[in-house]
């Protein structure tokens, strides 16, 4: 058994214009500065902190999570030009999308320049970077005077916090402190995107979508193992399953006839069945033990704001044997939704003929 350890909890007000000089953020701030780790908010989940340049902090969050360690970490800045301190370059692409997403949920993978701990880039020669869009979070980095690493605030394989919560469940005894300052706002995480080549390509969907990114930049790759389940993926993290929940999860594409037949079908070989459905189909399957409500159909930014809290609420409570979810259009967000929702079940996707 590992040593447990005390877990501060702050809880922090994101509305104010002192936030640097709030005794919660210093506190954090300090302890990260000590090479401790650190949860708190970012615009779209919790992100558990570390120095970015410290092996030791490093380590932490690695043992804390339960993470693979080939598994490199985002690093998160307080403005735009820190990232010069860790890259060789800029491309003329980078600078484009700095511009219009940062601070934001916009990851870009640059070549590093071997200033950041080896153990945030698991070897690698990039490194992911980002300034997020939060005030909390943009508090504590700057208080902290280091480049924070940080990964979804979770324990590894389990759906990523929204609440801070969601972290206490996963990480109290294990971290330093958490900083609670509300919920997320995107609720997923940001999009990776690798600027390194000519044409940029989305590692993993996320929080702006390809035809924004498109927007400013033109044409954008998408990792072909985004689509195709042969490809090795390009994002390490991306190969092993996220979010899921502990019931067996399936997607289903078709009629809402056709996911009632699902439920039917397994309840008469004796399962329990829960579902996942946005608020307007909250009354109308019958059979399931478990109804969880996730967002609003047709507002695909509340289905991804609320995702993750809902496959976490299947978790607690009475336990269920399976849970049907229906699939969601692909455009804009929901490319990410899509994307989280094929983990979650493992790639279990029934189409209706
Ligand atoms: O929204 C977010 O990005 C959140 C918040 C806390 O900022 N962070 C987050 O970190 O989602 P994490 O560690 O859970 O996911 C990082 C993803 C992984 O899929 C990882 O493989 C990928 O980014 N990644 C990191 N560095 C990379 C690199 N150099 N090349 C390719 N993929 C990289
Ligand atoms: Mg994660």
């Amino acid at each position: 058994m590992k040593e447990q350890q005390m877990t501060n909890f702050w809880s922090v007000e994101n509305n104010v214009d002192n936030l640097l000089e709030s005794p919660e953020i210093l506190e954090a701030a300090q302890l990260l500065k000590h090479n401790e780790v650190v949860a708190f908010p970012t615009e779209t989940v919790y992100g558990l902190g570390g120095n970015a340049q410290s092996d030791i902090a490093i380590e932490r969050i690695f043992n804390a999570k339960g993470r693979p360690s080939d598994n490199p970490l985002i690093v998160h800045v307080s403005k735009r030009e820190d990232v010069l301190d860790y890259v060789n370059q800029t491309t003329e692409v980078s600078e484009r999308l700095m511009d219009a997403f940062w601070p934001g949920p916009l990851t870009l993978i640059f070549e590093h320049n071997e200033t950041l701990s080896k153990k945030v880039t698991a070897g690698l020669s990039t490194v992911g970077i980002r300034v997020p869009d939060d005030p909390v979070a943009l508090a504590v980095i700057e208080a902290s005077g280091c480049p924070i690493a940080a990964p979804s605030a979770n324990t590894s394989g389990r759906p990523s916090p929204t609440t801070a919560a969601h972290v206490e469940e996963d990480l109290s005894g294990k971290i330093a402190g958490i900083v609670d300052g509300g919920s997320t706002g995107v609720g997923l995480e940001s999009t990776v995107v690798d600027c390194t080549g000519v044409v940029p390509m989305i590692l993993r969907p996320g929080g702006i979508t390809k035809e924004q990114l498109e927007e400013v930049v033109g044409e954008v790759a998408v990792d072909p193992s985004l689509m195709e389940e042969k490809e090795a993926p390009r994002s390490p993290g991306m190969k092993y399953t996220h979010y899921a929940p502990k019931a067996e999860m399936t997607l289903v594409h078709g009629s809402d006839a056709f996911f009632q037949q699902q439920i039917d079908q397994a309840v008469e070989e004796g399962l329990t069945v829960g579902i996942l459905v946005p608020k307007e189909k909250d009354e109308r399957f019958t059979g399931a033990v478990r109804t969880e409500v996730c967002g609003e159909a047709g507002q695909i930014e509340s289905v991804a704001r609320e995702l993750y809290g809902a496959l976490r609420r299947f978790d607690s409570g009475e336990s269920i044997d399976v849970i049907f979810a229906q699939t969601v259009g692909e455009a804009s967000l929901g490319q990410a939704v899509m994307n989280r929702l094929r983990k979650a079940a493992g790639n279990r996707v029934i189409v209706e003929e």
